[in-house]
């Protein structure tokens, strides 16, 4: 039975639209110096009118699969993971088939908020177990600015929109040049920590009646503190679990990319794991906290970039609410 998977092509895709710390400071009460100095972020993408995590998906999407060079057609299973699908029915997954044009495949959401994409590609790891021929496209997604209240300054400034896409074949015999290897994947969760980070309007929890207006709950409430503690513990957790499982160190990760949360998370992570700062691939300058998106968009734009190569080792983390969190060693 197998048990890695093959990356056989990344793409992604952000919304046109730029949000910079200028124009955060016109909506609320905040300035670029503090914006910039506690989180690294200069500017987000935001998605304009009928762009949704679907539309997104579907561009990132038609990206890996031309870098893959697999046809919609051929796919056998759609994996799209976000907190922000267009709808509750139909999930975003069959709403993405639909786009492709293709039907009677096996496709689900998966949630796992910020951590969605580890989720989804261990998911695929296990179909390709199950049927080895599986052709599998994997997209990770987040409208985010859909659940953003932006009188909230102590939220709105985190996050932007996005999306990124993977197409995963079980490891045969080929290993096409450019491909990834997925030699490993470590998931972990913590409901308890449930409250610290979470959207609860309009879920079964807190349904909304015809005629309500909603409330704060409807967006993303966050103990920013906490959440941040948790996380720089636990992906550098996660991470050193990882490497002491396959007896590696830290000369033998050629890249490192962390969920591009924010540039103090990432920085406290990487010294934590006396990672070298040069190894520790960065994007959140730009695009923000893209939620699910943010370590595929962030790996796919790394590869674009030439700043991982053929043959590298790359070690991919996430976290996110639930409290979820999670490890991939990828060879490429
Ligand atoms: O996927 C995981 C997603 N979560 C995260 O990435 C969040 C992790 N947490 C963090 O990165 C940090 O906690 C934040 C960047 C969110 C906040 O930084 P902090 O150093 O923890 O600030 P704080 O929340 O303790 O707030 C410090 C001050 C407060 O003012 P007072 O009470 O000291 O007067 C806030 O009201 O900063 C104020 N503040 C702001 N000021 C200007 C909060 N947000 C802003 C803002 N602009 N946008």
């Amino acid at each position: 039975m197998t048990t890695s998977c093959i990356i056989r092509g990344l793409g992604h895709c952000v919304p046109e639209k730029r949000l910079t710390n200028a124009d955060l400071e016109r909506m609320c009460d905040t300035n670029d110096e503090w914006i910039t100095t506690r989180t690294g972020i200069k500017e987000r993408r935001i998605a304009s009118a009928g762009e949704t995590t679907v539309s997104l998906s579907h561009q990132a999407a038609l990206k890996a699969l031309a870098n893959a060079g697999i046809a919609a057609e051929e796919l056998t299973h759609i994996l799209v993971a976000t907190f922000t699908p267009d709808a509750y029915i139909p999930s975003a997954a069959c709403m993405l088939a639909d786009r492709l044009g293709i039907k009677g495949r096996t496709c689900m959401d998966i949630s796992a908020a910020c951590s969605g994409f580890l989720f989804a590609i261990e998911t695929a790891r296990a179909f390709v177990c199950l049927h080895p021929e599986a052709k599998i496209l994997v997209t990770a997604a987040d409208v985010v600015s859909s659940r953003v209240d932006y009188s909230d300054r102590s939220i709105c400034v985190l996050f932007g929109d996005g999306a990124g896409a993977a197409v995963i074949t079980g490891a045969g015999a080929d290993f096409p040049t450019g491909s990834g290897r997925v030699l490993d994947v470590l998931l972990a969760t913590d409901g308890s920590a449930n409250d610290l980070l979470t959207v609860k309007g309009g879920g079964s929890g807190s349904p909304v009646k015809p005629g309500e207006t909603v409330g704060r709950s409807f967006f993303v409430e966050m103990n920013g503190r906490e959440v941040y503690k948790y996380a720089v513990r636990a992906m550098s957790g996660i991470c050193q679990t990882m490497m002491a499982k396959h007896g590696l160190n830290n000369d033998q990760i050629d890249v490192f990319i962390p969920h591009q949360a924010n540039m103090r998370i990432i920085d406290a992570v990487g010294s934590r794991m006396e990672m070298p700062a040069e190894k520790v691939f960065t994007n959140v300058q730009k695009y923000g906290n893209t939620s699910a998106a943010s370590v595929i968009i962030a790996l796919s734009e790394a590869r674009e970039e030439g700043f991982v190569k053929d043959g590298d080792m790359v070690l991919l983390s996430t976290f996110g609410g639930g409290f979820t969190w999670g490890s991939a060693l990828v060879r490429f």
